[in-house]
């Protein structure tokens, strides 16, 4: 799927990006083949994240892809010890010499929630073994932001953006951004579509980034109640379509007007999640409706109160 949208940073970014998130030893080598395979399938989006641990071997998939440096976007992520102004481009140095890159197209915060690190740059946790949070950087992310524009101007990332953040957050960051967010990265699909959320960025220029738009993988930081991938109207549009029911997640979530960013380290789902079909208006109904017509659906599969106990998302849970 070959489609972009301009972000209002001026850089074009695909509607359609290979998410690289897979932790544990049992991803060791298989993020590389798949950010190798997604480029040859067309794939021109690859999302990252420092946190993610495999920084490697996205730049290897990369080089051994052959693709062009200008013909593929970058997205990678700061970890919530880095907010820190003077820690900012550090973090930013390290991921580009981890993917042996040169520059970034997007650079973003990862959590609106910061963390104090110790002299290491490892999170600081405190007796109760929680992260210790930085209420300062927390509650004015001016500091970390400005640290991100100077980025910009040194050219070691072309966009800055940010991830999970909620209206009230992306409203006071536009509120002194000199350069504004290219976009917000945030979960987002049928049983948690956040249509406040897209339809305020849209309105600001603001591009919607959807994780876990399959509703993700069981982890430490999961909720699994119901798999989204067995959702029987999503099952029946796919059937309805001859398609499977990721890729009509997938259709939905374009055809919405938000990035989308599958993720898979198997190479025939990668290859499939880029044939993108063309939802009619009435099966994009079926999907967009989902929570209004089973409002018990609806809940965010990332929980992070259950790991860190001290995020709180507001109205948007
Ligand atoms: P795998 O990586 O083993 O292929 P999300 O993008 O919502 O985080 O979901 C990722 C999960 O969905 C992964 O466990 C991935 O498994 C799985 N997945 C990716 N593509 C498909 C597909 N086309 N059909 C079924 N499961 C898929």
């Amino acid at each position: 799927h070959a489609k972009s949208i301009v972000s209002s940073s001026g850089v074009s970014i695909p509607v359609l990006a290979l998410g690289t998130f897979e932790p544990g030893p049992a991803s060791i080598g298989r993020c590389a083949t798949a950010v190798k395979e997604g480029i040859l399938a067309g794939y021109r989006h690859i999302d990252t994240a420092a946190l993610y641990g495999c920084e490697e071997e996205v730049g290897e998939g990369i080089r051994d892809s052959r693709i062009r440096r200008e013909d593929l976007v970058v997205c990678t992520k700061f970890w919530q010890q880095y907010h820190q102004p003077e820690d900012v481009a550090r973090s930013l140095a390290d991921s580009l010499r981890r993917m042996k890159l040169d520059y970034v197209d997007l650079y973003l915060m990862h959590w609106p929630l910061a963390f104090k690190r110790t002299e290491n740059y490892d999170v600081l946790t405190g007796a109760d073994g929680k992260p210790v949070v930085d209420h300062e950087l927390t509650q004015n992310h001016e500091p970390t932001w400005r640290a991100m524009e100077a980025l910009v101007r040194s050219g070691k990332t072309r966009a800055i953006g940010v991830s999970n953040f909620t209206i009230p957050q992306l409203d006071k960051l536009l509120s002194f951004a000199d350069i504004k967010p290219a976009c917000n990265q945030v979960e987002a699909h049928p049983w948690f579509p956040q249509n406040d959320l897209l339809e305020f960025c849209k309105e600001k220029g603001i591009v919607f980034a959807a994780y876990s738009p399959l509703g993700s993988q069981p982890g430490a930081l999961h909720i699994v109640k119901a798999r989204l991938l067995d959702d029987e109207d999503v099952v029946a549009v796919a059937k309805k379509n001859s398609v499977e029911p990721a890729q009509v997640l997938i259709a939905w979530a374009i055809q919405r007007g938000t990035v989308v960013i599958p993720k898979s380290t198997t190479p025939s789902r990668i290859a499939a999640n880029y044939m993108v079909p063309n939802l009619s208006t009435e099966d994009f109904k079926t999907i967009d409706e989902i929570c209004l017509r089973s409002p018990s659906k609806k809940h965010r599969f990332v929980n992070f109160d259950a790991v860190w106990g001290v995020l709180q998302f507001g109205e948007d849970r």
